[in-house]
């Protein structure tokens, strides 16, 4: 049975675009029983700057008061030195490096171009020295929604430069939910065969409902870590009419029925995204905490019984 690493994102892409503050007790909380759910690794919030997100200007708070359970990675968002520096004091397992493959993106989100980027992350690379591991998120990598195509060469320039630095992993981003399966796939099987010794993860958002089928066409070219938000939440806040990260629970339920090992407790999980709503206000997008597992069967109409 092949194994799936999920990481679980919703503290971190999932909530920051939401727009009322979600307590620290509730984020703590929420993070200790996606631990209990048996996630490979979760990301739990962003060592940013607080004017640029204010949702996650707790993470020192959120950081401090997690459960540390074994077997669980605990991964940050890392977006400059200062906020490297803020990750070490916080015993971070792992610093997620982020930077978009597209310049107006790049642009937009982080206020300055590729290259600036690019050196400000080297530093940070330079300064954590191997202390802890680092995985770089490249945004953008199946298409920018203000520049259109990214390359798949730019995308893989910048996965080699990174791996030249010494970075454990990448992942590759579609941040605005432009991949369709055909495009996944062509890229799964170019950076497995050029970065053999790399992990790589992929971070699909579901917004135009190419999400599972995305998932499908990566772990069918030998993908085996995924990003995903329970619930679908999440979107990127530079990006008009973005939308969700792909469901975890739907993603894993899918995986599990197709006899993958995901190593999730999928009734917690399913459990779990049904109390999100109660958390964020409103109701989320995933479908699996909506219809119930295949698993869940229903009781059959009583005339049922009568016709037999
Ligand atoms: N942690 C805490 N504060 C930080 C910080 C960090 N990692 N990085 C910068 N700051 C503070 C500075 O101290 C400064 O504060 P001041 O105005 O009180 O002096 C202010 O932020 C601006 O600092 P500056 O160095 O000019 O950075 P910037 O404004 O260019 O910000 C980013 C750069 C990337 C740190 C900031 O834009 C950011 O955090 N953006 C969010 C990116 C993000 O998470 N996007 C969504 C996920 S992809
Ligand atoms: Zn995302």
């Amino acid at each position: 049975m092949t194994r799936i690493y999920f990481n679980d994102v919703v503290t971190r892409d999932g909530f920051q675009i939401e727009p009322n503050f979600i307590p620290t007790d509730d984020k703590v909380k929420l993070v200790d029983e996606l631990s209990r759910c048996g996630f490979a690794k979760i990301e739990v919030t962003s060592f940013t700057s607080p004017k640029a997100i204010p949702m996650l200007r707790d993470a020192e708070e959120v950081m401090g008061r997690i459960e540390r359970m074994p077997g669980v990675e605990y991964t940050v968002l890392v977006p400059n030195l200062r906020g490297a520096e803020r990750a070490f004091e916080s015993r971070a397992d792992e610093f997620n490096l982020v930077m978009s493959t597209s310049e107006t993106h790049n642009l937009a989100n982080l206020r300055m171009g590729r290259e600036k980027s690019f050196s400000g992350l080297a530093e940070v690379i330079r300064y954590v020295d191997g202390r802890t591991p680092i995985n770089v998120s490249l945004s953008t990598a199946f298409g920018c929604p203000m520049e259109g195509d990214v390359p798949q060469s730019v995308v893989e320039e910048f996965v080699q430069r990174f791996a030249d630095l010494g970075v454990r992993g990448v992942t590759i981003c579609d941040t605005t939910g432009m991949a369709h399966p055909a495009q996944v796939a062509l890229m799964a099987n170019d950076l497995q065969k050029k970065f053999a010794d790399l992990q790589l993860t992929f971070h699909f958002h579901n917004t135009r409902g190419m999400g599972l089928a995305n998932v499908l066409a990566a772990v069918q070219s030998g993908i085996v870590r995924f990003d995903g938000s329970l619930g679908g939440l999440g979107g990127c806040p530079y990006a008009p009419g973005a939308s969700g990260n792909i469901s975890s629970e739907d993603a894993i339920h899918m995986l599990d029925a197709m006899g993958y090992d995901t190593g999730i407790d999928i009734p917690r999980l399913i459990g779990l995204a049904r109390e999100l709503p109660l958390i964020v206000g409103h109701s989320v997008p995933g479908q699996v905490a909506q219809a119930g597992s295949t698993c869940d069967l229903h009781p059959a109409p009583a005339y049922v019984a009568e016709l037999r």
